[in-house]
C-alpha cells in the first residue's frame, strides 16, 4: 500500500437524534490513488467527505488526512489542513458577484501569492480546464457544465495533495459528465489523490478505479480488497 493520505479508522458519526449516518467506517486512501465513492441517496457519501476537511466530526473513530487526525487539529489551524485540500461540489457554489478569473485567483490571493503568481496559476488551472478565454465573464454567463469546469480549476488552484468531489456532474448530461470526468482523471495522473462521489454507473464504469461502496452508512463494498489495486498508469476514459 501506497503511504496512507486519508485513514478512517472505525468512524462514525450520528447526527443529533438521527440514525448514524457512518457506522465503524474502516478504509485507507494511499497517495496519488483515485477512488470512486458511491451508494444511494442517504447512504454516507456527502458526510464522509465532509469529515476528511473537517466541516463535521466524528461521533467516534478517527479521520486521519496526511497522518494528522482532524478531529484533534485546533480550530485555528483548519484552514491550513483545508488548503492542502481542493473540494467540488455539485452546484460548483462560485461567487456570482466575482469573474471566473477572480473565483480562481481568490485562494492564491488569500494565500500571499504574489499579483504574477496568482495570475500564471490562475490562468494554468483555466487553461487546463480548457476556459482561459472565459476567464472576465461571471458564472451566470456560463453553463452549468462550464461552471463546474470553474469550480474544478479552483479546487486545483492551490495544487491540493487531495481533491475531492461531492456527485460533480450530478446536474450534467453524460457527455459533459465525461469531460469533467476527464479533469479528475487529469488532476490524478498529475499526482493528486482523488476521491469522487458519485451515484453514477456510467462514469464509474468509464474509468477502472477503487470503488468505495456505502449503504446505509455501512462501508459495504471496497473493490481494493476484491482484487489488486487497479494500475495507476494506462487509465483510460472514452
Ligand atoms: N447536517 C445533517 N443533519 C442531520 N442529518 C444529516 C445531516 N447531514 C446528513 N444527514 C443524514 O445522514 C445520512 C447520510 O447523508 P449524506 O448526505 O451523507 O448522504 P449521501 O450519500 O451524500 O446522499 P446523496 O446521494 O443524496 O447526496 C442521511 O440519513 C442524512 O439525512
Ligand atoms: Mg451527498
Amino acid at each position: 500500500m501506497l503511504a496512507a493520505v486519508i485513514q478512517f479508522l472505525r468512524v462514525s458519526k450520528r447526527f443529533a437524534a438521527g440514525p448514524l449516518a457512518l457506522d465503524e467506517v474502516t478504509f485507507e486512501v494511499g497517495c496519488g490513488e483515485f477512488v470512486f465513492l458511491t451508494g444511494d441517496s442517504g447512504a454516507g457519501k456527502t458526510t464522509l467527505l465532509s469529515l476528511i476537511y473537517r466541516a463535521v466530526l466524528p461521533t467516534s473513530g478517527s479521520v486521519l488526512v496526511n497522518g494528522r487526525n482532524v478531529g484533534s487539529i485546533p480550530r485555528k489551524k483548519v484552514p491550513y489542513l483545508r488548503r492542502t485540500i481542493g473540494i467540488v461540489f455539485q452546484d460548483s457554489r462560485l461567487i456570482r458577484r466575482k469573474t471566473v478569473y477572480e473565483n480562481v485567483a481568490y485562494l492564491p490571493r488569500i494565500l500571499g501569492y504574489s499579483a504574477d503568481r496568482q495570475r500564471e496559476v490562475a490562468l494554468d488551472v483555466l487553461e487546463r480546464v480548457g476556459l482561459a478565454e472565459r476567464a472576465s465573464a461571471f458564472p451566470a454567463q456560463l453553463s452549468g457544465g462550464e461552471q463546474q469546469r470553474v469550480a474544478i480549476a479552483r479546487a486545483l488552484a492551490n495544487d491540493p495533495a487531495v481533491l475531492l468531489a461531492d456527485e460533480p456532474t450530478g446536474n450534467l448530461d453524460p457527455d459533459l459528465s465525461q469531460r469533467i470526468f476527464r479533469l479528475f482523471v487529469d488532476a490524478h495522473r498529475r499526482g493528486t489523490t482523488v476521491v469522487v462521489a458519485t451515484h453514477d454507473p456510467q462514469a464509474i464504469s468509464s474509468f477502472p478505479a477503487r470503488v468505495l461502496r456505502l449503504s446505509q452508512g455501512h462501508l459495504v463494498e471496497d473493490s481494493s480488497r476484491e482484487k489488486t489495486a487497479p494500475p495507476v498508469d494506462g487509465v483510460t476514459v472514452r
